[in-house]
């Protein structure tokens, strides 16, 4: 059974290099950004947390903390699951531990994408996701087929994305301390191609 998380900054690769970790573990992924999105196009997300999310700043703890606590509440998550996006604020990091305490679970490993602020924009300028399959592309390196149907984020303007570095640097990079305190944080360079950087996932992990 792993529980595992995977931190960085926006842009660093993690939805990427969840698809890796999810199939070679067989856990589920859970993204609190994809469920937000997913919520957004079901027209079921509170118009205030839109708001938040297209100006790239973070939704209340209280809101991302209930969404996790009903997913993990779902029978996929029994036998482990990857959590891509969350924690992203040492309150949330704290729930978490509650969550798990309760259910006497134990997180294995915080794995971070290490990836310098300069390298970020430019691959979330280029990000395109296809909106039938959920796969990742970028304009240049992993250009997406013919008949993908393309969706640019609304966060992914350039303003935007500085402001969600900005949020990341000012709010989540207090986990690393917190989960380095608890020996549990593996630091994975991010920078390379997706497989170079697969390769040095799969050793932190091994
Ligand atoms: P979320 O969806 O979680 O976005 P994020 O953390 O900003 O991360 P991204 O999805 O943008 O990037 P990624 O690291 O997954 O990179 P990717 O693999 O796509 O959150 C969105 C918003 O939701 C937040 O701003 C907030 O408002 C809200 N939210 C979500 N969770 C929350 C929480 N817990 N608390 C509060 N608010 C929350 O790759 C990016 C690009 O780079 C792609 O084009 C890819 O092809 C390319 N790429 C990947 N790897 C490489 C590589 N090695 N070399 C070159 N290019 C690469």
């Amino acid at each position: 059974m792993k529980i595992l998380i995977l931190v960085g900054p926006p842009g660093s690769g993690k939805g990427t290099q969840a698809e890796f970790i999810c199939k070679k573990f067989g856990i589920p992924q859970i993204s609190t950004g994809d469920m937000l999105r997913a919520a957004k196009r079901a027209g079921t997300l509170d118009k205030k947390y839109l708001e938040i999310m297209d100006s790239g700043r973070l939704v209340p703890d209280e809101a991302i903390i209930e969404l996790i606590e009903g997913r993990l509440q779902q029978p996929d998550t029994g036998g482990g699951f990857l959590l891509d996006g969350f924690p992203r604020t040492v309150p949330q990091a704290e729930a978490l531990d509650g969550l798990l305490a309760k259910k006497g679970l134990t997180l294995n490993a915080v794995v971070q994408l290490d990836v310098p602020r300069g390298l970020l924009e430019e691959r979330l300028v280029n990000r395109r996701t296809d909106r039938k399959t959920g796969k990742i592309y970028h304009l240049m390196y992993n250009p997406p087929p013919a008949d993908a149907e393309l969706e640019h984020r609304a966060d992914d303007q350039p303003a935007t994305v500085q402001k969600r570095q900005d949020a990341y640097e000012a709010q989540t990079a207090a986990l690393l301390p917190y989960y380095e305190a608890k020996q549990l944080l593996r630091r994975v360079d991010g920078v390379g191609k997706p497989d170079e950087v697969t390769s040095r996932l799969e050793a932190a992990l091994a």
